[in-house]
């Protein structure tokens, strides 16, 4: 029986933005960084408490909008043009979710200039003071050069924000910036590798937790997340967690039970999001080197849940969705006993989706054809034997349930993202 479960927003937050930051190495800590610079200009300028866990929790999301590891990179120079598209789609993403209205509002207008006072309003909407704070805290974050000393760099980032004083930021929050900049205890923070660590202390003081309900709506934000970055991989997750749902209902679990599967289909390839889109979209079959990348987004998944206090059931069951019961999966190699009833289903739901979903270099199988496989992967003695006998007992159902959550997904993909093409079949 698997207790209450109650989980603290920061925490899910904080995993889900370090989990954003892990696709490539110059991005290491920018969500990050962006919420400790928030934070501390937030501080400086004397913010409501209020205020502040905006900024902070805003900041750990600005960035979600942007699906694409090269639009990622390219935010990262100082005059990037362009940026509406990123905080727009961050602002829609965030609204699905339902939890995380304001922090959508902040992240809508994160690239918005002053303007000499213009910049409070946009396009007839009133601009977050939250949005502007972060802008600059953006800004600063950009101008930092990896490679050298951070004290010796202090002056120069001075010098051109205070070149964008307001027309680009407000003048107040550069005055505030410019007393910060003069601490060497803020640059060593910014550039600190503990960074995570050091942003714990700005945990707000009376959090919000987050119900199995509240899970459910931020881990579709995250399955989107992930499927959204490639048409794809465009309903994968969510065709698993329908999937994983449907036969954990056939296998009699409780309606609870059946939620907290799809809870961990939503967050099974979170650790996805550290694979470049490059590689999910290859049509030609993949190098020896991308295929282990690939193979790195379950421990990933693993590590960034684990963090999460109240989530270890979930993990389980979402992270080990490619061991086998011989003990030929990855990563861990588990056997047998080892793994729980809820992680065999995912690895199930995880096959059967995947086989009969259309791939860069494949059509899709029809659903007989996946049973096919599954059966003999049960025989070779990787996948369990009752979940793959449900499987085909209640197939009808069951691919039902995940044509259903995969049509649902594809509708949202296409509202979200009409340039790409996706065939009307899929
Ligand atoms: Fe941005
Ligand atoms: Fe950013
Ligand atoms: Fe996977």
């Amino acid at each position: 029986m698997i207790g209450e479960l109650l989980v603290p927003l920061f925490d899910v937050l904080m995993a889900l933005s370090h989990a954003m930051d892990l696709v490539s190495p110059v991005l290491v800590n920018h969500h990050f960084r962006v919420a400790y610079i928030g934070c501390s200009l937030a501080d400086e300028l004397g913010l409501s408490r209020r205020e502040k866990n905006l900024v902070l929790t805003a900041g750990l999301l600005h960035d979600v909008g942007s699906l694409e590891v090269k639009e990622r990179i390219d935010l990262l120079k100082f005059d990037v043009a362009g940026t509406q598209r990123h905080a727009e789609m961050g602002y829609r993403l965030l609204r699905t979710c339902g939890l995380l209205d304001r922090e959508a509002e902040v992240v809508r207008f994160h690239h918005t200039r002053w303007e000499a006072g213009q910049g409070s309003e946009c396009g007839g909407h009133e601009v977050p003071r939250e949005s502007h704070v972060l802008h600059l805290a953006d800004r600063i974050a950009v101008l930092i050069e990896p490679g050298m000393p951070i004290l010796q760099q202090t002056q120069g980032i001075v010098a051109k924000i205070e070149e964008g004083t307001n027309h680009t930021f407000v003048p107040e929050f550069v005055a505030a910036f410019k007393s910060l900049a003069g601490k060497e205890s803020f640059w060593l923070d910014v550039s600190s590798p503990s960074l995570k660590d050091i942003l714990y202390e700005y945990r707000p003081l009376s959090e919000s937790r987050l119900s199995l309900k509240g899970l459910l709506a931020v881990g579709s934000l995250t399955a989107r997340l992930v499927d959204f970055r490639s048409r794809f991989t465009a309903a994968h997750v969510a065709g698993v967690a329908g999937t994983a749902a449907a036969l954990a209902r056939a296998a009699g679990l409780s309606p609870r039970e059946q939620d907290i599967m799809r809870l961990s289909g939503y967050l099974h390839d979170l650790g996805k999001l550290a694979v470049p889109n490059e590689i999910l979209e290859k049509a030609e079959r993949l190098t020896a080197q991308e295929f282990a990348l690939i193979r790195t987004h379950t421990h990933y998944t693993y590590r960034i849940l684990e963090k999460i206090p109240g989530l270890e059931t979930v993990n389980a069951w979402a992270s080990l969705h490619h061991e086998r019961l011989d003990g030929s999966g990855y990563p861990f190699h588990l056997k047998g006993d080892d793994l729980p009833f809820g992680s065999r289903i995912m690895a199930v739901a995880d096959v059967f989706t995947a086989l009969t979903e259309d791939r860069p270099c494949r059509n899709g199988m029809t659903a007989n054809e996946a049973v096919g496989v599954i059966e003999r992967m049960v025989r070779e003695g990787a996948l369990d034997p009752l979940v793959g006998s449900l499987l085909k007992d209640r197939l009808f159902e069951i691919d039902e349930a995940r044509r259903e959550s995969q049509r649902m997904a594809l509708g949202e993909f296409r509202a979200l993202r009409p340039e790409v093409d996706v065939p009307p079949g899929t």
